[in-house]
C-alpha cells in the first residue's frame, strides 16, 4: 500500500476512535474512601455567606462549561469533546454523593476538559472553597 493511503486510513481510524471514545465516555466513580466523604456543610442549612461565596466561585470558574443553572450549556461547552452532564436534570444531584462531586472537583476527570481544582493545582482551591461551591450547586440546582 502506498504511504499516503496508509496515512489517510490511519486518519479515518483515529477520527472514528475519538468519536466512539466521546460517545462511550462515562464519568469515573470515586474510590470508596472518597465516596464516603460527607460535606461539612449541609446544603439545606447553608447560611447566606456560604451560598454567596459558592455562587461567586461557580459563576467565575464553572458556569462557562456547566452553565449558570448547571444544565451543561455554558458558553464554552460547545467546543468540548466530552460535554458536561445536565446536573440540573431531576435526580442528578440527588444521585451524586458529596464524595463523588468532591473527588472530581479535586482531581478532575481524566481525558476531559474537567481539570482538578484542588490544592496544588493551577486553580489551587482550598478544601473550604471546594465544599462551598458544591454546597451552592446542591442548594440551587434541581435536586
Ligand atoms: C473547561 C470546562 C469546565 C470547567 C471550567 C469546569 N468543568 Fe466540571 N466538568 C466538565 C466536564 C466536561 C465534565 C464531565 C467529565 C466526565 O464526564 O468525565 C465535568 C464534570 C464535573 C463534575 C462531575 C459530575 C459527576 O457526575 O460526577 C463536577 C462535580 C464538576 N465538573 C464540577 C465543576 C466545578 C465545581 C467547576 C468550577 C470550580 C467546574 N466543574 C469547572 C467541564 C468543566
Amino acid at each position: 500500500m502506498k504511504a499516503r493511503v496508509v496515512l489517510s486510513l490511519l486518519g479515518v481510524a483515529l477520527l472514528l476512535s475519538t468519536q466512539v471514545g466521546a460517545a462511550e465516555h462515562k464519568t469515573p466513580t470515586a474510590p470508596a474512601d472518597f465516596l464516603s466523604k460527607v460535606s461539612p456543610i449541609k446544603a439545606d442549612e447553608a447560611d447566606e455567606a456560604t451560598l454567596k461565596a459558592g455562587a461567586k466561585i461557580y459563576t467565575k470558574k464553572c458556569a462557562k462549561c456547566h452553565g449558570e443553572t448547571g444544565d451543561g450549556k455554558g458558553s464554552a461547552a460547545g467546543e468540548l469533546t466530552i460535554k458536561p452532564a445536565n446536573m440540573s436534570a431531576p435526580g442528578y444531584m440527588a444521585g451524586r454523593k458529596d464524595g463523588q462531586l468532591y473527588w472530581i472537583l479535586l482531581n478532575g476527570s481524566p481525558n476531559t476538559d474537567m481539570k482538578g481544582f484542588g490544592p496544588g493545582s493551577e486553580q489551587n482551591f482550598s478544601e473550604d472553597e471546594m465544599w462551598k461551591v458544591i454546597t451552592y450547586m446542591r442548594a440551587t440546582f434541581t435536586k
